[in-house]
């Protein structure tokens, strides 16, 4: 073989060739790695920017449970609903009921407008962050011994706050009275007013709201399906107002087929839906006479649990297969489990969600699909559930949890 420069030694030994493929090999090789580094630097699957906090809400992640997928020989999935903007599942509920407002008319984009809600956990505060997003005002009616953290929330989105004294739902001072009636008392006033001069209102009412569950429906069952390509067995929510599950069970039972899929609604101690669900009765022993305490539901845990029955739980009541009932020390030992060995800092609802799911793996087929909803962060309760939480040995075992 001819070598390119002249004379009698210009023939290449195998050697050379050996070693100018080797170089042109190694060159392709680091082209490849350079294009590759090169994409992973260009960050090619971001999207692309939005034009408002309302954009960014719902397409949350999904991620896998290790300790307790290892655990339980299941693949247990969390559904981060805590990614959203304002923290919350219910980010998706506060938009859907703008959104239907503003179709309906009561709410018109570019006018003033107000809405009026009754709660004292995480849809306040999706309703004051939104309503800023959307140039509108929020009044939010709530316990006076609402956590300070939520207070500090609201009250940093400028939300208008009517501080009220803890009350049964049928005191017409109830938080949730109080938002309705606040509601009506503005748009008596405004009713005769000129349209530029009018402020609208609107009570988002969400326990009765149908948006509610449709939010779940158009698009946190839609999400879930697509993340496990519909290879779900069971799907496990707490119910509070009730959209959640109702709507997401909808979705996927339509989707998945009615008894190919196992809906659990995991409850937290002191509620009815357990003996609702399990039972036909809505009762819980906290109702005996001169038991009840000073809240509803007698429990830690915050945003779950209820003893009536709503619109938005009647929705999907006959697509609940089952209550899983968790106890307070449970939940706050498994979200100490989570945080330590997972990473996962979340709030008490996920918490009773994730101690149901192993209760519930001992019945399901080895390496089913469980997902469970996150629904919040552990930040919005570091003042009361974490307080517990974070006294938690390190070292809590599953077993010791499912023992509490
Ligand atoms: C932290 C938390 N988890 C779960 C839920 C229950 O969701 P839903 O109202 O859709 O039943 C709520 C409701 O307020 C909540 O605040």
């Amino acid at each position: 073989m001819t070598k390119a420069g002249s004379g009698a030694d210009l023939y290449l030994t195998w050697k050379d060739i050996v070693t100018i493929a080797s170089v042109v090999v190694s060159g392709v090789m680091s082209y490849k790695t350079y294009k590759l580094l090169k994409e992973k630097r260009d960050f090619g699957n971001l999207p692309t920017p939005c034009s408002g906090i309302d954009e960014l809400i719902g397409n949350t992640p999904m991620v896998l449970i290790k300790s307790l997928s290892e655990a339980t020989g299941m693949n247990i999935y969390a559904k981060l609903e805590l990614n959203n903007p304002a923290g919350s599942a219910k980010d998706r509920v506060a938009l859907n009921i703008i959104k239907t407002a503003e179709k309906e008319g009561l709410l018109v984009r570019g006018k003033p407008g107000v809405v009026f809600e009754g709660t004292s956990g995480s849809t306040g505060i999706s309703i004051a962050m939104i309503c800023n997003a959307l140039g509108y005002k929020s009044y939010i009616s709530l316990p006076d011994d609402t956590s300070n953290e939520k207070l500090a929330l609201l009250e940093s989105l400028g939300a208008t706050l009517n501080k009220v004294k803890p009350a049964a739902i049928i005191d017409p001072n109830q938080y949730v009275n109080a938002a309705k009636k606040a509601c009506g008392d503005l748009n008596r006033e405004n009713e005769d007013k000129p349209d530029e001069l009018r402020i609208r209102g609107i009570f988002a009412d969400q326990f009765e709201n149908e948006s509610n569950w449709r939010a779940h429906y158009e698009a946190t069952g839609p999400e879930i399906y697509k993340q496990l390509n519909g290879n779900i067995q069971a799907f496990i929510a707490g119910c509070g107002t009730g959209g959640t599950i109702s709507g997401v069970s909808k979705y996927l039972k339509e989707k998945i087929g009615l008894i190919n899929l196992h809906v659990v609604l995991a409850d937290p101690q002191g509620s009815g839906f357990y003996n609702r669900i399990n039972y036909g009765v809505m009762y819980d022993t906290v109702e005996k006479e001169g038991t009840r305490r000073r809240h509803q539901v007698d429990t830690i845990v915050e945003g779950i649990g209820l003893n009536r029955i709503t619109n938005n739980f009647s929705k999907g009541e006959h697509l609940i297969d089952e209550s899983i009932r968790v106890n307070d020390e449970q939940a706050i030992k498994m979200a100490k489990f989570l945080s330590v060995n997972d990473g996962l800092f979340i709030g008490s609802s996920t918490a009773i969600n994730a101690v149901a799911a192993v209760i519930l793996s001992k019945n399901m087929k080895p390496n089913s699909n469980i997902v469970i909803i996150a629904c919040d962060s552990g930040s919005r309760h570091l003042s009361k559930f974490w307080k517990s939480a974070v006294a938690i040995d390190s070292e809590v075992s599953l077993d010791e949890i499912m023992k509490s």
